[in-house]
């Protein structure tokens, strides 16, 4: 173990200062990865922009069929259109995607609880990598509970997931879990993303928290933010541009879409922010454009 015995030196994020391993490809940290691997990334985060809109739709894996996603078959060809990736589990995907999407697809591959449980953090890697091979993923999602009981467990599904993952050149998206009892704070979100990262994975989704710009300074991969619960629109563009601005290279985002009365404007003006520079203000005025 490190000694942590008398450590004098203060932190120190050097948040005036790029990311110095950028190489010329447009992903942090990917600049020393393969083809396959860059592709795939290519595929999510936009060479232009450098940055994604994710749509979460995952939920059901472990809440059934939550409001908002009773039809998929229904909402999904609505927001196609406005989101970079598509995030979801493969029974959706195989059921409810066309296989002529041509966007990037994240693949949910851990689950092993559901929402009967009281602790939802005992989880198993549960879709071999040849499945995501044959559906020509972009990258496996993995569940990862730093701090909760199934902590190693869940480490062990990422790391698994990195092994295969690093084989086929598919990148790992290590997504980190918010139990009931674990707290949002920037101290926690520093230590879970920097974990998730440091063992391989290369794209870290968490919360957005106050210091977000600290959290993603540490983190060497990209960090896309998650939704979480629903917010009022107006709010969820404000965290949504604070996020971009604190150094986050997208929005993963599933309630927040997918619950607005306008998912498809919700998702376009999600975007806005992401893509096009656009203020939490610009993007409430055009979302409340589109829909008078
Ligand atoms: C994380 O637990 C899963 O990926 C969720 O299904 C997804 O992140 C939830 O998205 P949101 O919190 O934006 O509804």
């Amino acid at each position: 173990m490190a000694d942590l015995e008398g450590l004098k030196v203060e932190k120190n994020y050097y948040l005036d200062k790029p990311f110095g391993v950028e190489g010329n490809f447009h992903v942090k940290g990917a600049a020393n990865l393969d083809w396959g691997m860059k592709k795939r990334l290519a595929n999510i985060f936009n060479p232009k922009s450098g940055n994604t809109v994710m749509f979460a739709f995952d939920h059901g894996y472990f809440m059934g069929s939550v409001s908002g996603l009773e039809r998929l078959d229904i909402l999904l060809p609505k927001l196609i259109d406005h989101v970079d990736v598509l995030m979801a589990t493969r029974g959706a995907l195989r059921t409810c995607v066309k296989p002529d999407f041509r966007k990037g697809i994240a693949l949910r591959a851990s689950s092993g609880s559901s929402m009967l449980n009281d602790d939802l953090s005992h989880e198993i890697l549960a879709v071999d990598i040849e499945d995501a091979i044959r559906m020509d993923v972009d990258c496996i999602a993995v569940q990862t509970f730093i701090g909760a009981d199934g902590q190693l467990e869940s480490i062990d599904n990422l790391s698994k997931a990195v092994n295969l993952g690093s084989r086929y050149s598919i990148p790992v998206l290590g997504v980190v879990a918010v139990g009931k009892n674990m707290e949002r704070t920037d101290q926690y979100f520093k230590l879970a993303t920097r974990i998730i990262a440091e063992l391989g994975a290369n794209i870290v989704k968490t919360y957005y928290c106050d210091k977000f710009e600290e959290v993603a300074a540490a983190c060497p991969v990209p960090i896309v933010v998650a939704g979480g619960k629903k917010l009022p629109e107006r709010e969820a563009l404000e965290m949504a541009y604070h996020s971009i601005q604190g150094g986050a290279r997208g929005l993963d985002m599933g309630r927040n879409i997918f619950q607005s009365y306008h998912p498809a404007v919700m998702a376009g003006a999600i975007g806005k922010i992401v893509h096009k520079k656009f203020t939490d203000k610009e993007a409430w005025e055009y979302y409340s454009d589109k829909i008078k």
